[in-house]
């Protein structure tokens, strides 16, 4: 069945981003959140993107348009009814997201299928408490989700090829370059990204260098766009410390181990751009 409807759960960051790539792309597109409040919030955050956007000439006033026209907000899982397709951008807990699948799963058709956004948790897992576990995959967006060309697009072990063709078609309609990659810990990217990024804290722990000259080598050396510790404080510190968690339970190997300097910083409350400080000053 052609995706025509697609439902976002979450419109955080990711979910946002999600939500406003798939309006942009012509699928009606319908955000849910927990409550109006937040939900007010998720929508500015794409008119103040497209705004931006149209200010600096890279996205159309009919562009901006479409999306607004395609998309809408609710906080009623029943207004997923007609939904092709459900992506979960929700917060990283298991038990949180098992719950929400069932609410999906309690208005959907049997044609759904349901997509993860998770940068680590195990969607084996998540499609087994699903009544269709053959209809469960996970598509792994990037941030800033409407700049970013890349989608993971996750098989798991019950993942029926159908479904994993649908949403690798679905990454392409929707202007993204697909990967295809197994449901191991990180994916491809994170499995690769992930040490990097803790190496990084490690150079610094060590006093290979400054922040700076760390960043500045890796940007103007290797042609990276952001500097490891910078990039850090825009994923956030405590999004890295859980997903290096994840991914050191799952495969035991040092190079996920979070370095103690990231843990303390966590502890402080430092948690990167969002919080104002990270490796670097926001304020
Ligand atoms: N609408 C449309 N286009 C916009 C826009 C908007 N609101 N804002 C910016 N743009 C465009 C700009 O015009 C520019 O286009 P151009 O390249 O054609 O000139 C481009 O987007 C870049 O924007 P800026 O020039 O304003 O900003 P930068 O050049 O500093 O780039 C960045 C910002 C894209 C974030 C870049 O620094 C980058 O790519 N950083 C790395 C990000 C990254 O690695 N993300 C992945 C994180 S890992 C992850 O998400 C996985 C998770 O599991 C942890």
């Amino acid at each position: 069945m052609p995706i025509k409807t697609v439902g976002v759960l979450g419109c955080g960051l990711m979910g946002a981003g999600i939500a406003q790539v798939s309006a942009a792309a012509g699928f009606k597109t319908i955000v849910l959140e927990v409550n109006e409040d937040v939900l007010k919030k998720g929508l500015g955050r794409i008119e103040k993107f497209l705004a931006g956007g149209v200010e600096k000439g890279k996205v159309t006033g009919e562009q901006r348009k479409t999306v607004l026209d395609n998309l809408s907000g609710t906080t009623k899982y029943a207004d997923l009814k007609d939904c092709d397709l459900v992506i979960e951008a929700i917060i990283e807990n298991v038990e949180i997201k098992k719950q929400a699948y069932a609410q999906v799963e309690a208005v959907v058709g049997p044609h759904c299928i349901i997509a993860s956004n998770t940068s680590s948790l195990c969607i084996t897992e998540l499609g087994a408490a699903t009544r269709r576990p053959d209809k469960v995959g996970g598509l792994h967006f990037f941030n800033p989700v409407p700049l970013m060309k890349l989608v993971e697009v996750i098989r798991a072990l019950a993942t029926s090829q159908q479904t994993h063709d649908t949403l690798m078609g679905f990454v392409q309609a929707i202007g993204k370059e697909p990967i295809s990659a197994p449901d191991k810990g990180g994916f491809i990217v994170n499995r690769l990204l992930v040490p990097y990024l803790l190496d990084a804290i490690r150079c610094l722990e060590e006093g290979l260098g400054t922040a700076q000259d760390i960043d500045n080598g890796m940007k103007l050396g290797c042609g990276h766009p952001m500097g490891p510790l910078a990039l850090l404080d825009f994923v956030g510190l405590d999004t890295t410390y859980y997903i290096a968690n994840i991914m050191f339970d799952e495969f035991r190997e040092q190079r996920f181990a979070p370095p103690p300097l990231l843990r303390r910083m966590v502890l402080a409350g430092h948690l990167g751009k969002k919080s104002g400080k990270g490796f670097y000053d926001y304020k």
